[in-house]
Order: structure tokens, then C-alpha cells, then sequence
């Protein structure tokens, strides 16, 4: 399937999860097989060549991450929400979209001077990857690039990712 086949099959869902929010649904992708694999393979393609692994933001960024890593021989690494982990690495605060959120790193995962790049589904305030970005940093790893599938323009999720390479699939 296409790129733009697959990006179509996006849902937008009018005032979720809160009135005059219009939420992007990745499920209908998710659940098509020649979509998800043509979205997991775009965004492989994006890789740094120098990246050793790909880290995954939950959820649904655990999708795509194990889908790049697996077919680039990659090993994932689990950005969780807090409260998953029986031993953390760390923990970063931020404030997305609507509401606030915590991801915390596994301990005993991220090697100094790791080189990972970052897979998340969407990027809105871009409050998420910062906060992901941080927290491998502060692990003692590198962050060789963000990719992302949808990319939300009006909400400048590139400024707060200031400098860093970020790729997108598409951009509304
Ligand atoms: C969504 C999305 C990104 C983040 C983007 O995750 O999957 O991770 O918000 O927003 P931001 O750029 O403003 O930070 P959500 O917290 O809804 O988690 P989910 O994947 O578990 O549904």
C-alpha cells in the first residue's frame, strides 16, 4: 500500500477527549495489515544510521517502535506512564496537550552512549518527546532523531523540541 493510502486511513474524532479537541485515531492504521506495515517501513526508513535502538513511547508508541526495531534488528526500549515499572531509571514531568503526564525510563536498559532514536505515533505540543528525549539524556544515552507518523503543525511540537531532528510521515 502507499504512504498516503495508508496515512488516509487516520480517523479524526471531533471533541475527544475533551470539547474542541480534534483527536487523531491511529487505530484504523493500526489495524490494517498493508497500511501499518507501509507506516512501519516509512518510518524505518527515517532511521539515523548511527541508531542502536529504537525507544517507544506507551502506548502506542510501543507499536511502532517494536515494528522498526524488529525489522531493523533493533532492540526497543519502553518509555512507560508511571506507576508500570518495578525499578525506574529515572522520571521526567511535563505537561501535554490536555493534563499533565510523567514517562520513567527502566532501569538497567539504556547503556551509556547508547545512540536511540525516538518513535511516537503523534507529535502535538511535542511536551512527550521532550520529556522522552530528556530522560534517555539523563540515562546517558544519545538521541539520534524523533519520527514521528502525524505531526500537528498548529501546535509547535517542533519548538519544543528545539534543534532536534525530527521526521514526520505527515502533517496537518
Ligand atoms: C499521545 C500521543 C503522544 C502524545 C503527543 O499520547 O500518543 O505520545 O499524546 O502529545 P504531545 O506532543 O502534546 O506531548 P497519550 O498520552 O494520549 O497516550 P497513549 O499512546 O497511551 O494513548
Amino acid at each position: 500500500m502507499k504512504l498516503d493510502e495508508a496515512l488516509d486511513l487516520i480517523a479524526e474524532v471531533p471533541d475527544f477527549p475533551e470539547p474542541g479537541v480534534l483527536f487523531r485515531d491511529l487505530s484504523p492504521l493500526f489495524a490494517d495489515g498493508p497500511g501499518f506495515a507501509a507506516v512501519a517501513d516509512a518510518l524505518a526508513e527515517t532511521l539515523d544510521p548511527a541508531a542502536e535502538a529504537v525507544a517507544g513511547v506507551e502506548a502506542r508508541g510501543f507499536l511502532l517502535a517494536a515494528a522498526v526495531g524488529y525489522s531493523r534488528g533493533m532492540g526497543v526500549v519502553l518509555v512507560r506512564k508511571p506507576g508500570k515499572l518495578p525499578s525506574v531509571a529515572g522520571r521526567v514531568d511535563y505537561s501535554l496537550e490536555y493534563g499533565t503526564a510523567s514517562v520513567e525510563l527502566p532501569a538497567n536498559v539504556v547503556k551509556p552512549g547508547q545512540r536511540i532514536a525516538i518513535m511516537d505515533d503523534v507529535l502535538a505540543t511535542g511536551g512527550t518527546v521532550a520529556a522522552t528525549a530528556k530522560l534517555l539524556e539523563d540515562a546517558g544515552a544519545t538521541v539520534t532523531g524523533v519520527s514521528v507518523v502525524l505531526e500537528l503543525a498548529a501546535l509547535n511540537g517542533r519548538t519544543a523540541l528545539d534543534g532536534r531532528t525530527v521526521h514526520t510521515l505527515r502533517t496537518v
